[in-house]
């Protein structure tokens, strides 16, 4: 009988040790375990990711390319993704014809960026496209630069949503547009600490970043579609090239120029290296004193 027990007792511990390893890794991809484990894993999982999402062109039309366009001042708009992944919102975008604009696209992950880039390549090559390798929490481009800002299926896998919110309300122009998703439902609970509520999260954009004109629309199974522009007014921030726009990561400057593998700074001499695909390595550049965080 107490062997039976014991015996009993071991499988429970396994089963509950098996579930909180799902939990921690399958259904929360990682993020109580930090920004490491997470970008880990999406760099396992990057050659499947588009298969496993089976990303439909007509919806991702319907609901990202063509109502983004419309919200634009300009199609020769300047453009932001963050946590871009595999470029699934560059290529819907690239894919209406009437948008002239260029897209700076950044993700920690390198492996869902060389995925992107073959996605890309064209516009990588027109510089149209270009594809950085850094986090969403610091990035790299003075206040009010972009004229639309996105943000699809990733705050709720960062260390801290906050933090990302604050950086894409930073660099967004006032009377700029922020796309955002917002987990919702089942998903969302799996997620303690994680998401908002879509009341709680137009309370935090409009409160606490000033946001304003929010639009929260159903979407796909556990997300909203959250649309906010920037409260204020400023001239409309058209297609620039990447070096008038990113500051070094040494000397803050807005100095780095093209080069064919790599990027220089003409005021501190910083190189960034540029990978085969074309992805710009900022986030393994060696920098001896960053200017700031990364
Ligand atoms: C579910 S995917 C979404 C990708 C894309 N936006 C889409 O809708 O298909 C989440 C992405 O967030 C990225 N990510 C997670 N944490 C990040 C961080 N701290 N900084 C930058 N990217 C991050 C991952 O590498 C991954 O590509």
């Amino acid at each position: 009988m107490e062997t039976l027990l014991i015996f009993i007792g071991v499988l429970v511990s396994i089963g509950l040790v098996g579930l909180l390893l799902w939990w921690l890794i399958n259904a929360t991809e990682g993020v109580y375990l930090g920004r490491r484990v997470v970008i880990w894993l999406y760099d396992r999982y990057a050659h499947r990711y588009d298969r496993t999402k089976e990303f439909e062109t007509a919806y991702e039309t319907a609901y990202l390319g063509r109502p983004l366009l419309q919200a634009l001042d300009t199609p020769n708009a300047l453009i932001l993704d963050v946590a871009t992944g595999t470029g699934r919102l560059p290529a819907t975008l690239f894919q209406r014809p009437a948008f002239t604009g260029k897209i700076v696209a950044v993700d920690l992950s390198r492996q869902m960026l060389t995925r992107a880039a073959a996605k890309l390549q064209y516009e990588l090559d027109a510089n149209r496209a270009y594809l950085l390798h850094c986090p969403a929490d610091h990035l790299p481009f003075p206040d009010n630069t972009f004229e639309a800002v996105t943000i699809l299926e990733a705050l709720e896998f960062m260390p801290s949503p906050e933090a990302v919110l604050r950086e894409i309300q930073r660099v967004t122009r006032p009377g700029g547009v922020v796309l955002m998703s917002n987990r919702q439902g089942r998903e969302a609970k799996l997620l303690p600490g994680k998401t908002m509520s879509n009341e709680r999260f137009e309370h935090y954009l409009t409160a606490t970043l000033g946001f304003e004109f929010i639009e929260i629309e159903k979407w796909q199974v556990g997300y909203a579609l959250v649309w906010a522009f920037k409260a204020g007014d400023s001239a409309t921030a058209t297609a620039r090239p990447l070096g008038e726009i990113w500051r070094c990561p040494t000397c803050d400057q807005i100095a780095l120029v093209p080069q064919p593998n790599q990027w220089i700074c003409t005021h501190c001499g910083q190189t960034i290296p540029v990978g085969a695909d074309g992805v710009i390595e900022l986030f393994s550049a060696k920098v001896d004193r960053p200017a700031r965080k990364i």
